[in-house]
């Protein structure tokens, strides 16, 4: 009995471990799933402000031209997607790191006359059970690091971009990882529109907004806000419940393919 209680513990603090760095919440018991949704650790970093290394990264990223390759398999996901946006002819919404992709189709209902395409690069979070998406919404996996870039290229214009609950990378060496911190980062900022993002961690949002402010001259609106009760993601849901700040960043950008630096 000891040994089940202890080794429950320790699944449990695997779990909740988890929640912090990005979880895998598949196989998870169902009352270790309701204990994390109300327990989710706030982010733990040493950072005290914005990292001093942000604004460095930022201009190297605005200029030193990034060579790395496309994937093969992220080309085929973009091309099956361009075929898709070409067939719906309407607006796009990107949903980036849409996870599970409830919020891809939250989105689509809401946003009925748009087209709404989730990227995620877990092909076992997208395959979770949610049912179909609505014809307006595809769910696409790959990297962004590429899609980003490829949608650049081809000339995509987002109406609405969304970037919910971002990997924090709270340690001060991961900087590099955060979207701001990443050499992909003026393809981000560059592909435009009414961009919105959402983090538990007002640092995250903080530096995001600077380094938008260095690559495109546009302030940023931060607030707190109180979402609705089943939250627009699953991520949104937990925090929540857990009595978390939730907080988001929303500001309007011109499309700007420019910013993302071109070998020669
Ligand atoms: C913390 S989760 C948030 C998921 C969802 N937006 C939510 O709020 O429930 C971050 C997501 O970003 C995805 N992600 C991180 N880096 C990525 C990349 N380079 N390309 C595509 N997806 C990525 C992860 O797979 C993960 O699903």
């Amino acid at each position: 009995m000891r040994r089940r209680c202890r080794r429950r513990a320790l699944s449990f603090r695997a779990a909740v471990h988890e929640t912090a760095t990005g979880p895998r919440m598949a196989c998870r018991p169902a009352v270790f799933e309701s204990l994390m949704h109300a327990n989710s650790r706030t982010i733990a970093t040493q950072q005290r402000g914005p990292h001093e290394d942000l604004a460095r990264r930022v201009s190297r990223a605005l200029n030193a031209p990034w060579r790395k390759p496309v994937a093969a398999h992220t080309q085929a996901a973009f091309d099956n997607a361009q075929a898709w946006l070409r067939e719906r002819d309407r607006p796009l919404i990107l949903d980036s790191g849409c996870g599970v992709g409830l919020s891809t189709r939250r989105l689509a209902a809401q946003f009925p006359e748009h087209a709404v395409i989730g990227v995620d690069r877990s092909a076992e979070r997208l395959a979770r059970e949610y049912g179909a998406p609505p014809d307006n919404a595809l769910l696409v996996r790959a990297d962004l690091v590429d899609f980003w870039r490829l949608a650049l290229r081809a000339g995509w214009q987002p109406a609405r971009h969304y970037l919910l609950y971002p990997n924090p990378y709270p340690k001060a060496s991961h900087l590099k990882m955060r979207w701001h911190g990443h050499p992909v980062f003026p393809a981000l900022a560059g592909l435009g529109g009414e961009f919105e993002a959402r983090s538990n961690w007002r640092l995250y949002l903080e530096e995001l907004a600077l380094a938008l402010a260095q690559a495109t001259g546009r302030e940023a609106r931060l607030e707190s806000f109180a979402p609705s009760e089943e939250g627009l993601t699953p991520f949104e849901r937990k925090y929540h419940a857990s009595g978390q700040t939730l907080w988001r960043l929303t500001v309007t950008l011109a499309h700007r393919p420019q910013l993302l630096p071109t070998p020669p």
